[in-house]
């Protein structure tokens, strides 16, 4: 089957990354959102980011263009049946996604591949909520999405060869490196970052250093490109929150339970970078 139509339900800090990547790879795709008001923000993310694109000419004009006429927006799922790929990028809620992945099932064609950009959740409930757990997969895009090359695809117990092998060459169709997760809570690349990011938290709660001076040392120190608190912002605090529970729950181990303070100023709606404010401020 060729993808020459794809949809992405959830406009937000990954949604209209992955929408603006597969307008620009040449595919034509539909934005799915809840309403109106936040479909035209979603866009208005998209159309500012292919401008800065074009700004650092990374891409030309022509391009933009192009890419601008592929990108359609809805708030109906339904409308995501016109695609042989559809991409779920709604918050890290089980329920939510699966309330999504059943409708998506009941309005596309049995061949549609349903992939979903969690970033901890299991796949194979979220195959098992649908008639079609052969055709689900998580396609776990990187943030930024159009400038982070990495792909995690991950293989719920029932998704067969033909589906994986689908998304991988998709992946490289649309640029970007895939690499391969089994179905564990946090896959591999959350399993890793979010206790780094959650012991930052913890060192900050317990004064053992300022808020800088923890990124200073995981940025100069180890040779990360950004620290630990200021990525955390970038992610979305509420999303750190949702992956550190899924790993907590999931493995049932105690070392993933969530620091307080994060837990804090998600509770203040400080959600990091999306709100203006989380461990730092965003003017
Ligand atoms: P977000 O909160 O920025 O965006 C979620 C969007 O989904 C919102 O625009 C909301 O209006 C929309 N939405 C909610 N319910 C919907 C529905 N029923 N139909 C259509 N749209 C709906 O969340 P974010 O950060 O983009 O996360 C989305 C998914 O991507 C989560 O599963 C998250 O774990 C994952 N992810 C997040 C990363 C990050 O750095 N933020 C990185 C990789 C994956």
């Amino acid at each position: 089957m060729t993808i020459e139509r794809a949809a992405v339900v959830g406009g937000g800090t990954m949604g209209n990354g992955i929408a603006h990547v597969f307008a620009l790879a040449g595919i034509p795709v539909t934005l799915v959102e809840v309403d109106q008001t936040r479909l035209d923000q979603c866009l208005a993310t998209i159309q500012k980011n292919l401008e800065r694109q074009l700004a650092k000419k990374t891409i030309t004009q022509d391009a933009l263009v192009a890419a601008k006429g592929r990108l359609t927006g809805a708030v109906r799922l339904e409308e995501a049946a016109f695609a042989q790929v559809v991409i779920e990028a709604v918050p890290e809620k089980m329920d939510l996604k699966k309330r999504v992945f059943k409708t998506l099932d009941a309005a596309c064609p049995p061949e549609t591949i349903l992939a979903s950009n969690t970033s901890s959740l299991s796949i194979t409930e979220l195959g098992a909520a649908t008639s079609r757990p052969g055709k689900v997969i998580g396609m776990h895009f990187m943030n930024p999405v159009p400038v982070m090359r990495l792909v995690e695809i991950i293989r719920g117990i029932a998704t067969t060869d033909e589906t994986f092998n689908q998304v991988r060459e998709l992946c490289v169709k649309l640029g970007k490196d895939p690499a391969c997760s089994k179905d564990y809570p946090g896959f591999i690349s959350n399993r890793i970052l979010m206790p780094m990011i959650n012991e930052a938290c913890f060192a900050l709660m317990e004064g053992v250093g300022t808020k800088e001076d923890i990124d200073a040392v995981m940025k100069g120190g180890m040779n990360h490109p950004m620290g630990p608190l200021a990525l955390a912002d970038l992610i979305g605090l509420d999303t750190c929150l949702y992956i550190l529970e899924v790993l907590q729950q999931g493995f049932g181990d105690p070392k993933y339970r969530p620091c307080p303070l994060l837990r804090k100023l998600v509770e203040a709606g400080r959600l990091g970078r999306k709100t203006g404010k989380g461990f730092y401020d965003y003017p």
